[in-house]
């Protein structure tokens, strides 16, 4: 399943572009169903995550292409709504299909996405809304069989401002008769990046990035051309590389709006950190401080899945660091791999992890258990002494291109197997 070797111990230079966001991408992918016609998404990351998803789109009948970042997706011949088993478990966030293939057909089958690596991942809010805008969705043996005799706009209002399922219904009121309005709705970057998307195809919608968002309805979706927002997840675990490795880099085609959240905790750690238009420029301490408390929280507050890459960085520091886990219950499996490296980490309730820094780390074997986790394994091998391997890379390449190409272009001592 490949594994990445790793020699660490050289302070990293140079620089590298970053990647466009997996998480907007995905939503995007899944709103071409809603538009009849031939949309061309630029800055589309080459992603294992991205490809499971036009496959679906290619099996329910869309014609895709590829050129370099370019995707382009004809739905003009769309003729299912169903997506099988198999694909559906290829990828967690194909649950977004739902809301954009009830929207076109006013049906869906899909079978229930599961938990995963961090934890249960429950679509109950998605199926509370959609059942709010008159869709009938039927549970049987792990399928989710929706119809509507048509879907109305409603007043939905999430009890957690959930991503995908603010995406989902988004992608289901763009189909609806009457107004939908999300109260407490998700304010991530991606869910911007999907409402420009839907609104360059014609839709209607205000609020976006904000925790009420309207939607407007709208007679039909024609198709359009967009680029993807940078990665910003990417963008802070190529920025917890150099914190943890030692030295600097400038990391092209970053939005700093985006990374605000994350900002001030590598310069808590002592990394110093300039932005030049959309290019971030990262120089490291010759030790990094203690962070005293990192607490993930929904946008604008620090991203749930920049929590391992900046564990991974601070197992080295000077002091003790406090990282509290408030998304996902179980997200903190990277923790003995890291031990197995010498980080000195104990969890508290599973949800807090104490992280007592140590001078050294050294490599070692260890195992990827989800993409970010993983992530962090290669974290934390460029700032240790001697060979690591990461093995079950698999997961890495879900959400990151060609890792060990970037982190050899700042001088990494890094190959894949
Ligand atoms: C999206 O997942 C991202 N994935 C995740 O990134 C990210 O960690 C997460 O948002 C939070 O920012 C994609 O965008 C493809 P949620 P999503 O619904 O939509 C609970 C990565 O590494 N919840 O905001 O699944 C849920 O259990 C991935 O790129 C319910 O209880 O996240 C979790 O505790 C990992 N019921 C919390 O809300 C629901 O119906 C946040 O989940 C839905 C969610």
């Amino acid at each position: 399943m490949g594994k990445f070797i790793i020699n660490g111990g050289k302070k990293l230079d140079g620089r590298i572009d970053l990647q466009g966001s997996k998480n907007s991408a995905l939503p995007i992918l899944s709103a071409c169903v809603a538009v009849d016609g031939i949309s061309v998404i630029h800055n589309c990351p080459d992603l294992t995550d991205v490809s499971a998803a036009l496959k679906i789109l290619e099996c329910i009948g869309c014609r895709v292409k590829r050129e370099g970042s370019t995707v382009t997706v004809d739905s003009t011949v769309v003729n299912r709504f169903d997506i099988p088993d198999n694909l559906m478990r290829e990828m967690r966030s194909s649950i977004v299909f739902l809301g954009a293939l009830i929207s076109r057909f006013g049906a869906a089958s899909v079978s229930s996405p599961g938990g995963c690596e961090i934890g249960l991942r429950p679509i109950d809010l998605h199926l509370s809304a959609l059942r709010r805008m008159n869709v009938r969705i039927n549970e049987t043996g792990g399928v989710l069989e929706c119809t509507t005799d048509g879907l109305c706009g409603a007043n939905i209002n999430l009890s957690f401002p959930s991503v995908g399922a603010t995406e989902n219904i988004m992608l289901a009121s763009v189909g609806a008769s009457g107004e939908t309005v999300i109260t407490n709705a998700a304010r991530e970057p991606e869910i911007v990046d999907l409402a420009d998307f839907l609104t360059s195809c014609g839709a209607v919608i205000y609020g976006a990035g904000e925790s009420v968002i309207r939607i407007k309805p709208c007679r039909k979706l024609s198709s359009a051309e967009h680029t993807v927002i940078p990665d910003r997840i990417v963008a802070s675990t190529f920025m917890a590389c150099v914190a943890s490795a030692g030295g600097k880099a400038l990391i092209e085609g970053v939005c700093r709006e985006y990374l605000a959240p994350v900002i001030p905790v590598f310069e808590a750690a002592g990394c110093d950190i300039a932005f030049r238009k959309n290019e971030l420029f990262i120089k490291a301490p010759e030790r990094l401080s203690r962070v005293k408390s990192v607490v993930t929280m929904p946008y604008p507050g620090f991203p749930t899945d920049s929590q391992a890459i900046i564990m991974a960085m601070l197992a080295k520091s000077r002091g003790t660091s406090i990282i509290s886990e408030k998304i996902f219950e179980n997200r903190f499996r990277h923790v003995p791999e890291l031990i197995k490296m010498g980080a000195d980490i104990r969890v508290e309730d599973g949800r807090v992890a104490v992280i007592e820094g140590v001078k050294k780390l050294y490599g070692a074997n260890v195992t990827s258990c989800d993409l970010r986790g993983g992530c962090a394994l290669a974290v934390a091998a460029l700032g240790a002494e001697g060979k690591t391997v990461v093995d079950e890379i698999y997961h890495i390449d879900r959400g990151c291109e060609t890792l060990e190409t970037s982190l050899s272009q700042l001088g990494a001592e890094i190959k894949r197997e």
